[in-house]
């Protein structure tokens, strides 16, 4: 009976540790920093930037073994991780998310359970994971790893719906194998680079229109990722509301709630939020995309991110040689400068309390509501009818700016709106 009793309890706990997660102290205070940071710096960069034909080029009808020749080619000699990861930090990023191992299946990393690595497989034989963490960790800045669950290279993954012309034998899948080396490799990005914010994960969608559900053995994995560094969230990039186990909801281009790109539209779940984006239209370089948004398309894009209560993570596809490309470097100056003087109205604020208007949105931090005036109309800004307030004046200047009611709406009433990104007018909020 007791026997009995034991195995009974055994099964319930671990029904009970794969299904009702609960974030540990260390782990909420990172889904914290998270939010607070508003803004980080994507990384696309692995052998196909030497094709300069985005990341998918291998899916493209390529054949994985010739495709896997770039390795020997791989020599990217202007890396410098402390130049990179200055550039971002001055951007006014506060955290960088950079591609392990994409869906071609090489991993930037040195590890011992492939030999298709920048170490073993390159001339340059440099880990380039660790010296970006070591220069991230020296400069203050969080470091993200996205990591593929899918992979169009190896024999074990099992085959999903995309892929299917790298050559790959689909008969020696073996799902045991192939989770157990994802596994491996988590634990050494989890052990051996430091401290790490975030797994990000992508490439589950590979198996959503399987006949039967395919079994990502997900809880598990999360579990060995909050088991190796409690603090570390957990992201999938699925486009579906969050799994249990995971920290953070992640939107792909699009702003959480709206679809433009046929990703989103998910509800939007109470975790962080990120969405990500890229700075032209590709994730890894392509040199035939110089479509570069400029810098007030990118600056909306923060504000109206912020507005939503949700962080932005903009894409750049670094080159071959090791370079971030100089529109990106232009962009992310632009974008520092504009946050050395607007910071204090994206970082540490709470999403706006009313929807974005057709003149742009705001974003809060207790009492103080940061009104971003994004394209103005008039000279007349009418908030919402759920907002209160004694108080406004412009953030820049501090100049009292006059405002009156209509009705149930507080109109207000610059004398002048100068031509700019963003006109900002600070207001205490009261109730
Ligand atoms: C999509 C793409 C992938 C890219 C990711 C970034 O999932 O397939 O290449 O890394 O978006 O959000």
């Amino acid at each position: 009976m007791k026997k009995l009793m034991l195995s009974f309890l055994a099964i319930l706990s671990v029904s009970i540790s794969s299904f009702a997660y609960v974030p540990t102290a260390e782990n909420l205070k990172s889904r914290e920093d998270f939010a607070n940071d508003r803004f980080g710096i994507f990384l696309h960069w692995g052998i196909y930037s030497l094709f300069g034909q985005g990341e998918w080029y291998l899916n493209y009808g390529l054949n994985a073994d010739e495709y896997s020749k770039a390795a020997k080619a791989f020599y990217p000699i202007d890396f410098n991780a402390e130049e990179w990861v200055k550039a971002i930090k001055d951007a006014g990023a506060k955290y960088i998310c950079i591609t392990s191992r994409h869906h071609d299946g090489f991993s930037m990393f040195d590890t011992a359970y492939s030999d298709y690595d920048i170490v073993d497989a390159t001339p340059f034989k440099r880990d380039i994971l660790k010296e970006l963490a070591e220069e991230c960790e020296k400069q203050g800045i969080a470091l993200h790893f996205y990591y593929s669950h899918l992979d169009w290279t190896r024999d074990d993954y099992p085959q999903g719906r995309t892929g299917h012309d790298t050559g790959r034998d689909a008969s020696k899948a073996d799902w045991d194998s192939y989770y157990s080396f994802m596994n491996n490799q988590l634990t050494e990005l989890l052990t051996n680079y430091g401290p790490i914010r975030a797994i990000w994960f992508d490439g589950w969608w590979d198996h959503d229109q399987d006949a039967t559900p395919f079994n990502w053995h997900l809880p598990e994995q999360y579990e060995l990722i909050h088991n190796l560094q409690p603090g570390c969230l957990v992201g999938n990039n699925h486009h579906q509301v969050p799994f249990e186990g995971e920290d953070i909801q992640i939107f792909e281009r699009d702003l959480p709630g709206e679809n433009h790109y046929g990703l989103s539209g998910q509800d939007i779940s109470t975790l962080p939020l990120e969405t990500c984006n890229t700075m032209n239209g590709m994730w890894g370089y392509k040199i035939k995309d110089q479509d570069y948004k400029d810098t007030p398309t990118l600056i909306n894009q923060l504000v109206k991110t912020a507005g939503l209560g949700a962080n932005l993570l903009l894409n750049i596809g670094p080159q071959p040689n090791g370079e971030l490309p100089a529109t990106a470097l232009s962009r992310l100056k632009d974008m520092g400068e504009w946050l050395n003087v607007y910071g204090e109205t994206i970082y540490g604020t709470q999403g706006s309390p009313f929807p974005a208007q057709t003149w742009g949105t705001s974003t809060r931090k207790g009492d103080r509501l940061f009104v971003h005036v994004l394209t103005p109309e008039s000279n007349a800004i009418v908030l919402p009818d759920n907002v209160k307030i004694s108080d406004a004046k412009e953030f820049v200047s501090g100049k009292k700016i006059k405002f009156t009611k209509a009705g149930d709406h507080i109109v207000l009433l610059p004398e002048t709106i100068p031509e700019g990104i963003d006109y900002v007018i600070e207001c205490k909020i009261v109730g």
